[in-house]
């Protein structure tokens, strides 16, 4: 094993380690743009400096492998000054509108010019101009005047997604980063090139002049889009108000989990998330002849309770049918359950999985399954038994039946959901279940509580709270609490960890940084 000294501290790295990624592993961040962890090494943009003993030039670091005995100096006056120059080079034909760029904030240009700053520029004379501005794809906008060359974005398009969209063209000062002839820049994947590129020449259609990155806040949190459960972080400005047709969240961005989806997420989770602000039940709803009518929590529980004891009482609980969704997370579908078919011995319990049709599935990360917990549900004990549930309903053998969030699309469906005697609805979004149920409970969505969910190959994986639930919605944990006191059974699940511990016997400190299978056990609490 090499060991090498970096700034005056040693590291042994493993053979083939290159010098960058040494240095990462002391702590030392060397400037770089072209080199990506995920892409292949492109040795292009020289931003990655170094000086090394007994080397008469400067080496670039994400290209030099760490050899036994070698002496590194990243802040040395010969590094500094050969980064200064590099920096000096990019900068020449660049526009500096950073006023008017959306990366303006996230900039590594302009953080690097800050560390390595010349605030004299010694050029005079006129800049190239090239295109500006213009829509590469659904989602990416490309200004090819802030565009440094780096081939980030080519690289991707050929080695992760393999769609090969984007390439170099022309020749030296006239080099330009753009589509290929008949292409645009629509593959499933297309919104990672934005957060690759170093710089203000990729950005996002969606996001742009909707908000000053510096301020969004951000929390860590799940795709919900397919049952690979990418790791993302929930991007939003916490001084917007909500209102209608306003939007909380202003992005999503993927997050680093090597077990998961490495650095990237696809195209229908980054964008997928209006359903957050979006079409929203903002408060409890009792049923009437003129559809839904805004009532208070303390009226639409109480309904509720009295609806379901009624029928358990004069028809036993098999009267009761409960249709939960693989979109709640594991807490939520471990406290319904523990209602339900513990407390209450509800027997007619099913899981159902909401889309009629299975999403895109490809090698890289999309799943078929459009459901964040599937896995879940079925290892607390949920079934996936709705027909047969529904088919009881619409016999009329079922006097109450709890929803939770489906909307139903078939003839039949909605045939048995109105010979069902009482509609209890539980959701964050208006559709024709809710719209016509007795009670409507307003839920709170995953980006407004905390919770895991167990992914495709069962990997539990924690999700938090970024915001306050909208308007008078709560978070489904709350509701089914305050449910269960109503029915004489207090569950006392005081948070979502709580849950989580009766579940898992663990708490969520103890679940690893990368999630964890269900078929592992914990070490601490089991
Ligand atoms: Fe400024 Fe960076 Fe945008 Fe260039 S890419 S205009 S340096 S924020
Ligand atoms: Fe790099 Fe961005 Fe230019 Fe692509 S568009 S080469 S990622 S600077
Ligand atoms: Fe090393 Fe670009 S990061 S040459």
């Amino acid at each position: 094993m090499p060991t090498i000294t970096i700034d005056g501290q040693q590291v042994n790295v493993a053979p083939g380690t290159t010098v960058i990624q040494a240095a990462e592993k002391l702590g030392v961040y060397i400037p770089r743009y072209c080199y990506h962890p995920g892409l292949s090494v492109a040795g292009s943009c020289r931003m990655c400096l170094v000086e090394v003993e007994n080397m008469p030039k400067l080496q670039i670091s994400c290209y030099t492998q760490a050899q036994d005995g070698m002496k590194i100096g990243t802040r040395s006056e010969k590094a500094i000054q050969g980064r200064q120059a590099m920096l000096e080079f990019l900068l020449i034909n660049h526009p500096l509108d950073c006023p008017v760029c959306d990366q303006s904030g996230e900039c590594d240009l302009q953080n690097f010019y800050m560390e390595h700053g010349r605030y004299q520029s010694r050029f005079m004379e006129d800049k190239i101009k090239r295109k500006k501005a213009y829509a590469i794809g659904s989602h990416v906008v490309l200004d090819q005047e802030r565009c440094i060359l780096c081939t980030r974005c080519t690289r991707f398009t050929e080695e992760i997604s393999r769609t090969h969209e984007l390439g170099v063209f022309s020749r030296g000062n006239r080099s330009v980063i753009d589509l290929f002839p008949g292409k645009t820049l629509d593959n499933p994947y297309s919104g990672n090139v934005i957060d690759i590129c170093p710089v203000g020449a990729l950005t996002e259609r969606q996001f742009r002049f909707k908000c000053r990155v510096w301020y969004l806040r951000q929390e860590e949190s799940i795709c919900t889009g397919c049952s690979r459960g990418c790791n993302i972080a929930i991007h939003f400005n916490p001084t917007r108000r909500y209102k209608a047709g306003g939007r909380r969240v202003q992005r999503l961005k993927p997050r680093f989990n090597p077990e998961v989806n490495s650095w990237w997420m696809c195209d229908y989770g980054r964008f997928g998330f209006e359903f957050i602000d979006r079409n929203r039940i903002e408060r409890p709803q009792l049923g009437s002849d003129h559809g839904p009518q805004p009532a208070d929590w303390e009226a639409a529980l109480d309904a509720a309770a009295a609806a379901i004891r009624e029928a358990i009482d004069e028809h036993g609980p098999q009267s009761v049918g409960v249709i939960a969704s693989p979109q709640m997370s594991n807490e939520e579908l471990f406290a319904a359950y523990e209602l339900f078919h513990n407390r209450l011995g509800l027997t007619r319990l099913a899981l159902r999985n909401p889309w009629e049709e299975a999403g895109p599935e490809d090698e890289l990360l999309l799943k078929a399954d459009r459901n964040p917990n599937a896995m879940g549900g079925e290892s607390i004990g949920w079934t996936e038994a709705a027909d047969a549930l529904l088919r009881e309903a619409g016999s009329g053998r079922v006097q109450v039946l709890f929803i939770f969030r489906h909307e139903f699309s078939n003839a039949e469906a909605i045939e048995s959901l109105n010979s069902a005697a009482f509609v209890i609805y539980q959701g964050t979004n208006w559709n024709q279940t809710a719209k016509t149920a007795d009670v409507v409970l307003a839920g709170a969505v995953h980006a407004e509580k905390d919770g895991t969910f167990a992914n495709f190959e069962g990997r539990i994986q924690r999700f938090r709270q970024a915001l306050l639930p909208l308007e008078d919605s709560r978070a489904d944990l709350d509701i089914l609490n305050d449910l269960a006191d109503r029915l004489g059974q207090p569950l006392a699940f005081h948070d979502a960890e709580s849950v989580f511990h009766a579940w898992r016997r663990m708490t969520y400190s103890e679940l690893d940084e990368y999630g964890m299978l269900l078929t592992e056990k914990s070490e601490v609490g089991a």
